[in-house]
């Protein structure tokens, strides 16, 4: 397996984490964020989308599929 690979792990109810050469763009193409490993939000709570900033904790959120 290549080191370059990009890895995304769903954490049980819980965010995306990915996990490599990660950048993160806008919809505008513009980068946001730069870097070796980020949580993304799945559910929908974040005031701070697309990362996950903690709420999934708060709402009580269940993943559908198990990690
Ligand atoms: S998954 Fe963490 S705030 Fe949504």
């Amino acid at each position: 397996m290549s080191e370059d690979r990009v890895s995304i792990t769903p954490l049980v109810d819980g965010p995306l984490e990915v996990s490599g050469a990660v950048r993160v763009n806008a919809s505008d193409g513009a980068e946001i964020r730069s870097a070796d490993k980020v949580y993304l939000c799945r559910c929908g709570a974040s005031e701070k989308k697309p990362f996950c900033d903690g709420s999934h904790k708060k709402i009580g959120f269940v993943s559908d599929v198990e990690a």
